[in-house]
């Protein structure tokens, strides 16, 4: 829905207050201060042609139209779509093309995305180059006058690899295609690519923006009127719509995000550090570390670099074992939530991209990655530890 602000935000109101208050009034009815949860699959109408506003509910929900105000908000943009999950966020900003555009991808992006775009779009006729795009030469050299969009994730999953979004917006117009960034790593909290020059923003609200590991789901958020437009209307048309359930636990996420950021980089940071001190590792990627290539651009362009980390450990067997001896932290796919979670990019999160192209975008077998979660430190020192003694 297009953005509107509730009575009570100020126009000038900061980031921990937008998150809690935008897109949420006392509800009309009652006055309740939790917008409620609308399980409803349709709205009675008065008379014919004459209704509140609300007909169908994979057309409208207020419980959605909730949480579309309020992420579109906490973006910096003028309108947000909530959809079923990251993968049909993603899916309906494909829409946008047509047969024979091409789209630049950053080469390292999430597994599923790489799926979406080589084994179902591509039989469209969509072409796709995946290129570093946090090099500005190389993501020059991959455009061709087909380009229509700019895909780009940073830090990218999971080597932590940085693209500077003002950069990359001036490049992409430059050439006349959009810059789509899934800010699902970094999230508004430490990073607003729409007033960075982007046009498009994804999320899988399944992982920070929700954060409790509960809920699947997804958000686009636009600046145009015409992607606004056009998503509004993809949205309705193919239906891949966020329920009302999980449209209120996401709402009720935003409300603490920026608390949640503030844990989640404390820990992420002290872990890095932690491995990086470890006789057993060999390399730790996480951009608040002063060793990492870009950690001047991080510093730039995020506020907080975020609970993502990943670190090699030497070999497939060491991994192996890190993971069976963690015991608070949990083996698991996925990530952003309030628990530690631990998980082998090559085999879980990255299975869907061949093994030569993820040893080339710096994915070995010996990686193990981390969501660090809210918990106290020293617990997750220790588990860490225990199962580093055991590789
Ligand atoms: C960066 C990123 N984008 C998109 C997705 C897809 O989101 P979902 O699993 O909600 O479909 C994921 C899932 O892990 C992800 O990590």
């Amino acid at each position: 829905m297009l953005l509107w602000l509730t009575v009570k935000l100020p126009p000038t109101a900061r980031f921990s207050t937008v998150c809690l208050h935008a897109g949420q009034e006392p509800d009309p009815s009652t006055g309740a201060i939790v917008v409620p949860i609308y399980q409803t699959s349709t709205y009675v109408q008065e008379e014919l042609g004459k209704n509140k506003g609300y007909e169908y509910a994979r057309t409208q929900n207020p419980t959605r139209l909730a949480l579309e105000g309020n992420l579109a908000a906490i973006e910096s943009g003028k309108a947000g779509f909530a959809f079923a999950s990251g993968m049909a966020a993603i899916n309906a900003v494909v829409s946008l093309l047509k047969t024979g555009d091409h789209v630049i991808v950053t080469s390292n992006v999430y597994g599923g995305t790489y799926r979406l775009f080589e084994r179902v779009v591509a039989r469209y006729s969509v072409s796709f180059t995946y290129t570093d795009t946090a090099d500005p030469a190389a993501l020059e050299l991959a455009f061709t006058p087909a380009t229509r969009m700019v895909f780009i994730e940073t830090p990218s999953n999971p080597v932590m690899r940085l693209t500077d979004l003002a950069a990359a917006a001036g490049i992409a117009h430059r050439h006349g295609a959009k810059l789509v960034v899934d800010n699902t790593f970094a999230t508004p909290c430490l990073q607003r690519p729409l007033t960075l020059g982007a046009d498009i923003v994804v999320h899988s609200t399944t992982k920070y923006l929700n954060g409790h590991s509960d809920s699947v789901g997804g958000a686009v958020i636009t600046l145009q009127d015409d992607d606004a437009e056009w998503l509004q209307f993809v949205q309705n048309a193919a239906g891949a719509i966020l329920g009302p359930f999980d449209s209120w636990l996401v709402l009720r996420g935003t409300k603490t995000l920026p608390l949640r950021m503030a844990q989640h980089n404390a820990n992420g940071l002290a872990l890095a550090q932690f491995l990086e001190g470890h006789p057993k590792v060999r390399r730790v990627h996480y951009p608040g570390l002063a060793t990492h290539p870009q950690h001047e651009l991080a510093k730039r362009q995020m506020a907080g670099f975020g609970g993502m980390l990943s670190f090699d450990v030497g070999s497939l067997e060491a991994a192996r074992q890190v993971l069976k001896h963690v015991r608070l932290m949990a083996l698991a796919e996925s990530l952003g939530g309030v628990e530690t979670l631990i998980s082998h990019p090559a085999t879980m999160t990255h299975a869907s991209v061949p093994a030569d192209q993820r040893s080339a975008i710096g994915i070995p077998d010996s990686l193990v990655r981390i969501s660090a979660g809210v918990e106290d430190i020293e617990d997750l020192k220790e588990d860490l530890n225990r199962a580093l003694e055991a590789a």
